[in-house]
């Protein structure tokens, strides 16, 4: 029998990472250049019955019940089963592989609930609707770290550049003019768990200090929302570099993180910042077409282990996905 296979796409957040989980609006990007596959492979022979879940790049080479009822694969597992009202999956072996970095702010935990639910549910009998996958990714999502705003697994979800705001309809975004991004890995594992509950201890000792730079943060969201949706890209650099800023405000920055947005702009990049959680990972520069490769060459001599360029196309209209 041929595989089921299926692919989900990395991301970034291009800006309002952090203050999102506090209610204000974020924009983030597919990043189709990484992806995480998963590919099941039907065992009707198979005497045993097993699932077997293979995944090298999280060293998993196992039994899927064997896991723990709290690890991510069988939550999802556990909810597809619900979707499809069965109390089993026949036996079989589940590969998932991926390009994306883990722990880098590109959505690796993400990448892999949507892929797995989505080759899940087509082994299962049909693929789930994109709004099913996204509910199920964010339950998954919410076992990485406690309270995720969302965002993550709806860009990955529905390979789109979203406009989010916690408990709003997702809205997609217009991209007038395309624009390109160089992604920069710092090379620092980081916990966005950790990341996330340090700035809720700041922001439980000082609320009214980081509400006013979460709300600075949703201010630059709402702008480049609009500066993205009227072809006005030499606008959004600035925006971005000033979201650094604030994020280093907020304590997610780190040195290394400073210094790739600082050789970012200073090789002529319009704007730079981290993305995602920080405290390592990834930064992102905005950057015009003769700039690339400069931006690209001063990110690798000071310290990023890894560069990916990436340009986001015009696109189309702007409607809501839920
Ligand atoms: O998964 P990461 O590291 O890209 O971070 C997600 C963005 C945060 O705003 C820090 C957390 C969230 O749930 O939105």
């Amino acid at each position: 029998m041929p595989a089921i296979s299926s692919s989900a796409p990395g991301k970034v957040i291009l800006c309002g990472e952090h203050a999102v989980v506090y209610g204000m609006p974020a924009i983030a990007l597919p990043v189709f250049q990484v992806s995480t596959t998963t590919k099941i492979f039907a065992k009707p022979q198979s005497s045993d019955g097993e699932v077997h879940v293979i995944a090298p790049a999280i060293s998993l080479d196992t039994i899927l019940v064997t896991l723990e009822d709290q690890d991510p694969l069988k939550i999802a597992a556990r909810l597809v089963m619900q979707e499809f009202h069965l109390d089993h999956i026949p036996a079989c072996e589940i590969h998932i592989q991926t390009t994306l970095p883990i722990a880098a702010g590109l959505g690796s935990s993400a990448s892999t609930a949507v892929s797995f639910t989505r080759a899940l549910s087509t082994f299962l009998g049909h693929p789930l609707p994109d709004n099913t996958i996204n509910r199920i990714a964010y339950e998954v999502e919410k076992h990485h770290h406690g309270s995720p705003s969302g965002i993550d697994n709806s860009v990955i979800a529905y390979e789109t550049p979203v406009y989010y705001q916690k408990d709003r309809p997702i809205e997609t975004l217009k991209i007038a003019s395309p624009f390109t991004l160089v992604i920069a890995d710092s090379g620092i594992k980081s916990s966005t768990a950790q990341a996330v509950a340090g700035v809720r201890h700041r922001w439980e000792q000082n609320r009214q200090q980081y509400e006013d730079w979460f709300y600075e943060i949703g201010q630059i969201s709402i702008d480049v929302r609009e500066y993205l949706e009227n072809g006005m890209i030499e606008k959004v650099g600035p925006h971005l570099t000033h979201n650094h800023v604030l994020l280093q405000k907020i304590g997610v920055s780190n040195s290394e993180l400073d210094n790739l947005v600082e050789a970012a702009l200073t090789a002529g990049a319009l704007g730079a910042k981290l993305s995602g959680g920080g405290l390592g990972g990834n930064m992102i520069a905005l950057v015009s077409n003769e700039q690339t490769s400069t931006v690209v060459d001063a990110l690798i001599s000071h310290g990023a282990i890894h560069t990916i360029t990436t340009t986001i196309p015009a696109s189309g209209g702007i409607g809501h996905l839920r």
